[in-house]
């Protein structure tokens, strides 16, 4: 065993026996490397080790503090020990306000908007599309209001049916409820499988709206650790399933938003089986799934649904256009129960852009589309791959997606990327924080870059300009534990 595996044995035995209870500030690098006559850096190998399992957390500018310990109820065997470690439960989810002023932030046209959800605008085929939309503004009938309430457009839930059948997946255009984005269709499949104060698992971390939905309802997160290559732990949400009463679980299968992982099809299949053995309901949100770098769609946990299990939502804010606001949630047998939620909440999707979409599948051009758009942001995604590995410090690691378009970044330990959030906003760049996409601050070294926009000159100096405040933090980072 190596001499900063010695150490670290011997510190995470101190640490299990409570010599250091959770929150206590550990002794600095400096003074470990005094009290064990080890060198500074076996001492730091061994803290970055500890940090890695979770042992350990480093807070930017003041050293490393021992873990804050998981709420969860305590386990009996030695083996769920592990286990537990990947399963983290909040009671009072509180997120809101600082997603709120980070999206708000990346929206000034002044600012790069690498921080930003929503793909290039410019990606999107909007004169088509107007002309789908004024095309149906003047044959708009009176009465067409009304044949656009819940469940909503019927060309357009056949179509999506027809594109469901495509990939194999038999979903009557009566399962189907056309809504306000695939935000609305979540929101309504995760109240349909809940009421305040149940437990639901999401990833951790996870797609902020689930952390905003599940504060909004009252809800408990279970929050499972994910991994930016294969997706949720899923004995860790095995453990969880068996631990507590949990109602319905929030998942992204394909293309995670921020890790960028999707699922393989053998533990989408596991996902399945748990689901039914358990009798637990998913909101499966599928929201990238067009937007693959391969050949062919990864199949959604739905294509396994044989018990009716799985609410799975999408839309076309992603792949189509995003202001038209339209998405769907294919409900099986939760459908009239979710258009009964939409009734009493926003009433329907807007009629006339139910049809414009409608008459835009209806000229076939859809494919086409996405077949362009998918060759575009992978060349997009690869020039921003490029770009940052020639100007990042060697030791900021980027996990690339095999689809959606964008890249999860971690920094080396003890820095942070709400600090850097905060400094490339002076500087007139918005990137999104790790803090957005979990309760706690877990995921402080990590962020998302959105790199859908044209690789061009003002992106190129952005990342250099990344690159100099992450050498900046690295630089007083040193001076302060040294
Ligand atoms: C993972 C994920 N799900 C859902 C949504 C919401 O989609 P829509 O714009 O269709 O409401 C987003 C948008 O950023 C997203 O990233």
């Amino acid at each position: 065993m190596a001499k900063f595996e010695q150490l670290a044995c011997q510190m995470r035995k101190q640490l299990q026996e409570g010599i250091w209870q959770p929150g206590d500030k550990l002794p600095s690098l400096r003074e470990k490397s005094i009290h064990s006559g080890m060198s500074l850096m076996t001492v730091l190998r061994a803290y970055q080790l500890l940090e890695s399992q979770g042992l350990l957390i480093s807070r930017p500018q003041s050293g490393y503090y021992a873990a804050p310990q998981l709420a969860a109820p305590p386990l009996d065997s030695a083996s769920a020990v592990n286990v537990q470690a990947r399963v983290e439960l909040t009671e009072d989810v509180d997120v809101n306000a600082f997603i709120f002023d980070v999206l708000q932030a990346s929206k000034s046209p002044s600012v790069v908007p690498f921080g930003s959800a929503f793909p290039d605008p410019h990606l999107f085929p909007q004169r088509q599309l107007t002309r789908s939309l004024a095309s149906v503004a003047r044959r708009m009938q009176p009465r067409n209001a009304l044949d656009n309430l819940p469940p909503g457009n019927e060309q357009l839930r056949k179509h999506i049916a027809q594109r469901y059948a495509l990939q194999g997946i038999a979903v009557s255009p009566d399962e189907i409820v056309i809504t306000a984005g695939a935000m609305e269709s979540l929101n309504l499949s995760l109240q349909a499988l809940t009421v305040p104060g149940d437990y639901v698992a999401i990833e951790s971390p996870a797609f902020y709206g689930a952390l905003q939905a599940i504060e909004r309802f009252k809800l408990k997160a279970i929050a499972i650790a994910t991994d930016p290559q294969h997706g949720i732990d899923l004995d860790a949400l095995h453990q969880a399933l068996n631990d507590y009463p949990i109602k319905a679980c929030w998942l992204m299968t394909n293309f995670h938003n921020p890790l960028g992982c999707t699922l393989s099809w053998e533990n989408k299949q596991r996902l399945v089986a748990m689901l039914e053995k358990y009798g637990v309901g998913l909101v499966e949100d599928d929201v990238y799934g067009e937007l693959y770098s391969g050949l062919q769609r990864p199949l959604p946990a739905k294509a396994l649904d044989g018990k009716g299990l799985i609410l799975h939502c999408s839309s076309f804010s992603k792949n189509l256009m995003t202001g038209f606001r339209i998405g769907w949630v294919a409900a099986g047998q939760h459908a009239r129960n979710i258009q009964r939620l939409q009734l009493m909440s926003t009433l329907s999707a807007s009629a006339p852009m139910q049809l414009a979409i409608a008459e835009y599948l209806a000229t076939s051009s859809y494919d086409s589309h996405l077949r362009h758009l998918r060759k575009t942001l992978e060349q997009r995604k690869n020039a921003a791959i490029q770009s940052l590995q020639s100007y990042l410090p060697y030791d900021v690691t980027i996990y690339p997606s095999r689809g959606s378009y964008f890249l999860w970044l971690e920094l080396p330990p003890g820095l942070s990327s709400t600090t850097l959030y905060w400094q490339a906003l002076e500087k007139g760049i918005s990137i999104a924080p790790g803090k957005m996409f979990t309760t706690g601050d877990k995921y402080d070294r990590h962020f998302r870059l959105n790199v859908s926009y044209e690789w061009d000159e003002r992106c190129e100096q952005s990342v250099k300009a990344l690159a100099a405040l992450i050498q900046q933090q690295i630089k007083a980072m040193h001076s302060m534990k040294i």
